[in-house]
């Protein structure tokens, strides 16, 4: 069985939720407290024995690609001012054994869509998914890490899910299956942003998946679906008529940092526990006065 050794970040969407912060940047270059999410989705990969990180970029592509290179001038400013602290922060975004590829989705026509963009650089492998907006924090073994146990294992494909206010249900992909442990269920059913009255349980799924490459063909044939967008989901729907894939209810506490309110509450929540900051940025709420 092969273990997992890339990782997908799809970073193309408008990010229309955060404009005007996303006019020239992608969402997944924001910032929690001092570092853009898309470095701690990387971390996560990197933490789960990833060493592959391919990144599906749209129209704002420079952020990302720079923030994983190498700054030349700002190391030797840096340097030149004997920063050490800062210059390890500025070189130490990756560990060096890491490789990065980068290929455009010219088009943002849906996660489905942004996931089959990444085929020539997969291969015939399974891969991980890592959508850098859904953040996920966890003191021990990060998602990934478990989901990667889970893998091997399952040997099927595995999707983090959450259990959500069934309310919510037409914001996410909804599962539905048979229970294999308190937290994994074999999927039988998923369907993308269903009506509260549609939802077929109360497990959400998250961004985060590992997939085997048979994907690759079911996605090739899912047309547009909600949202008129090629989605995910309706290709790992077809993925379970042929092969095992389960939903794991992950450890791990999720901020949503695609919308404004998840995303203010993971800088509050990790503003706390920051190093640096947590003392005096506790002081701050704890005496605010508005
Ligand atoms: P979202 O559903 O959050 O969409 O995408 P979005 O377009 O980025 O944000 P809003 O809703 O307009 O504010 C989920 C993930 O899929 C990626 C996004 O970058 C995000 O990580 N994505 C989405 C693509 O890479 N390509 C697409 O065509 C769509």
């Amino acid at each position: 069985m092969k273990s997992i050794r890339k990782a997908v970040f799809p970073v193309a969407g408008m990010g229309t939720r955060f404009l005007p912060a996303t006019k020239a940047n992608p969402k997944e270059m924001l910032p929690i407290v001092d570092k853009p999410l898309i470095q701690y989705a990387a971390e996560e990969a990197v933490a789960a024995g990833i060493d592959t990180l391919i990144f599906i970029n749209g129209r704002n592509k420079r952020s990302i690609e720079d923030h994983f290179d190498k700054a030349y001038e700002l190391e030797a400013e840096l340097e030149a001012r004997n920063k050490d602290k800062l210059l390890k922060l500025a070189q130490e975004v990756l560990p060096p054994h890491v490789n990065c590829i980068y290929i455009r989705q010219a088009e943002a026509l849906g996660l489905g869509h942004a996931v089959l963009c990444a085929e020539p650089a997969v291969g015939d492998e399974p891969f991980a998914v890592i959508l850098a907006d859904d953040l996920i924090i966890n003191g021990g073994r990060n998602c990934m890490e478990q989901m990667a146990e889970v893998y091997n294992e399952y040997h099927g494909s595995v999707i983090g899910t959450q259990t959500i206010p069934r309310e919510e249900s037409d914001k996410y992909g909804m599962i539905a299956g048979s229970e294999v442990t308190s937290s994994i269920t074999q999927v039988a059913q998923m369907v993308e942003k269903p009506a509260p009255a549609d939802a077929p349980s109360d497990q959400a799924v998250v961004g985060r998946y590992i997939l085997t490459p048979r994907i690759f063909d079911k996605l090739k044939t899912t047309g547009r679906g909600a949202g008129g967008e090629i989605q995910l989901t309706d290709a790992i729907a077809a993925l379970c008529n042929e092969e095992k894939v389960y939903a794991y209810s992950f450890d791990g506490k999720r901020y949503d940092c695609g919308s404004k309110l998840g995303y203010l509450q993971a800088n509050v929540e990790l503003g706390l526990v920051h190093p640096e900051l947590k003392d005096e940025f506790s002081d701050y709420l704890k005496n605010l006065k508005i």
